[in-house]
């Protein structure tokens, strides 16, 4: 037994040596001030999951349409050759309950579950953050909380890009006559001046100095607590002290020659991305279509039909409900759900059942280090700004992620969302998240890191980027830059898709009989490995930053 575990860890010296002859590590990044605290950190000599702790807090400070401490979301790691996936996604608290969002008459309240602190699930991040640091981490807790602390205290420059986002959030609650208190707090952050954050800076102080406790406990939970009783929200000390985060087993399948480690429920998207995958190579009529053709967004829109199908119905946090998570992958299954795809013609949308929309806002970051280590980190307050509440005192924005469950079985809500079972609200339980961080192997070597924001387009964003640089050979920042798109099976027969998609292939969809919507989607911050070369790439549209270390 002894032997053999030296053995082990003589193959991973080996091969972290391999690694480190060549590189140095990398980072992809929503942001500057993310991407430059990490390789900070990982210049300290820290490993990718410490610099992935510091990004999450800095993002907490620097990005707050998505990067948050009163957030959840998804880091997926592989370290010296193991993988874990730290589920931090929210609770419902165990006041809520399944018809909480509808009215006497069973109809939904419009924004109940989108704005104000009824809608944010019990904060998921620091546990998040905590468990990966006690699994994985190898610098100090303090080191990898302190970037987050100065950018808060100190300040950082307000990108033009944050600055319009807060003023259009604000208008719109105005326009909206929605009583958040999101403006008291941003108003101040204008393009290209110092921001300073006062109350979060000293939230941080308590993360950095207690740990976990300093946010599930003591002060900051008191705060949030007094908060949500003030606001008629339902978090209360009991949910703050019983949160935890959990690790889960990464879902893992080879495909076309490699191996694919990514998000198990309550993500939708492994399962999603498989099924795209799979069912791709299992109807794709040559040994390449060619990229973004008529065929090829053709045939993924009739496979995405089938995907959204299936998440509605069997996907859900499978700590309440049996996900048939082997089955949903199985090639037989796949090959059975793909057998009435015609390369020609749209399958008639009713026949193939519901799904579900969501909304947008989201950060995702990928990191390798030197010893060939990998996180990829999906992060979330649902949608941008979140609840637009900003705990009193505590200074940071609740999610309002609780819009992500099905408030109605089978109706769909203020964003035309179905769902079902599987996905109604109960105590405790996490809603049904797109949230895919996702890794690729090579030979048991890092190949690719991937993610996006976007709700349910995360799925098309990231096994387009999969498809991008094993199929279409192209670089890292050629497959977050390339145009993609998004079908769902509802709304019907309408593709999503970015700017760039060729005017006769457009023409051609449309006589086909599908519906264009020209809407940009997602924010994709990918690493790819390739014969040995780190490439990083952030994609244009955004403010994120990637870095190779050399
Ligand atoms: O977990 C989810 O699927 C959503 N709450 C994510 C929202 C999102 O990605 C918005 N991003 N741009």
């Amino acid at each position: 037994m002894k032997f053999k575990a030296l053995l082990i860890s003589l193959v991973f010296a080996y091969s972290s040596l391999l690694f480190a002859s060549s590189q140095q590590g990398a980072v992809a990044m929503p942001d500057t001030y993310s991407a430059n605290a990490a390789v900070q950190i990982l210049k300290q000599g820290g490993n990718a999951i410490d610099a992935a702790i510091t990004a999450q807090f800095v993002l907490a400070v620097t990005l707050p349409e998505a990067g948050n401490i009163g957030g959840g979301g998804f880091m997926l790691v592989h370290k010296d050759g193991q993988d874990d996936f730290i589920d931090y996604r929210e609770k419902a608290p165990i006041t809520a309950s399944r018809d909480m969002y509808l009215d006497q008459k069973g109809e939904v309240i419009p924004y109940k579950s989108v704005y104000g602190v009824f809608s944010s699930g019990i904060p998921g991040t620091v546990a998040g953050m905590w468990l990966a640091h006690q699994k994985h981490g190898s610098l100090p807790w303090k080191t990898l909380v302190q970037p987050a602390v100065d950018l808060a205290e100190q300040g950082f420059i307000v990108h033009p890009k944050l600055a319009s986002n807060i003023n259009r959030y604000i208008k719109r609650m105005e326009n909206k006559d929605l009583a958040v208190n999101f403006a008291e707090y941003f108003s101040k952050a204008k393009s290209n001046e110092l921001f300073k954050q006062v109350e979060l800076a000293k939230t941080m102080i308590r993360i950095r100095d207690h740990g976990m406790q300093g946010f599930y406990q003591g002060k900051t939970a008191d705060l949030i607590a007094d908060f949500m009783k003030k606001n008629d929200g339902l978090i209360s000390h009991k949910d703050l002290a019983t949160y935890q985060a959990k690790s889960r087993i990464p879902i893992s399948a080879n495909w076309n020659g490699y191996k694919i480690l990514t998000s198990p429920p309550p993500s939708s998207g492994g399962i999603a991305i498989l099924q795209w995958l799979e069912m791709y190579q299992l109807k794709s009529p040559t040994k390449q279509v060619a990229h973004n053709s008529t065929l090829y967004m053709h045939l993924l829109a009739e496979i995405g039909k089938r995907v959204f199908a299936d998440r509605a119905e069997y996907l859900g946090d499978p700590d309440f409900i049996n996900v048939p998570q082997q089955q949903l992958i199985s090639e037989n299954y796949l090959a059975f759900r793909a057998k009435d795809i015609t390369l020609n013609k749209i399958s008639i949308t009713e026949k193939i059942q519901t799904s579900l929309v969501e909304s947008e806002e989201t950060t995702h970051f990928s990191v390798v280090d030197k010893w060939g280590n990998a996180v990829s980190n999906t992060t979330t307050l649902n949608l941008g700004f979140g609840s637009g509440m900003v705990v009193t005192g505590a200074g940071f924005i609740l999610n309002n992620e609780m819009d992500d469950f099905s408030a109605k079985p089978g109706v769909a809500n203020v964003f035309g969302a179905l769902g079902g079972v599987a996905n109604e609200i109960q105590p405790q339980k996490r809603m049904l998240s797109s949230m895919t961080p996702t890794i690729v192997l090579k030979d048991g070597n890092i190949f690719m890191v991937t993610g996006s924001p976007g709700g349910t387009t995360i799925i098309s964003s990231v096994y387009q980027s999969i498809l991008n640089v094993i199929e279409y050979d192209m670089t890292a920042t050629q497959a977050v830059n390339a145009p993609r798109f998004h079908h769902q099976l509802w709304p019907k027969n309408v593709i999503r898709h970015h700017n760039g998609i060729r005017n006769d292939v457009k023409t051609e969809l449309k006589t086909m009989g599908y519906e264009l919507d020209n809407r940009r989607f997602g924010d994709m911050h990918i690493i790819v490995n390739r014969n040995d070369q780190l490439e990083a790439g952030s994609e244009a549209s955004g403010r994120g930053k990637a870095i190779v270390i050399h």
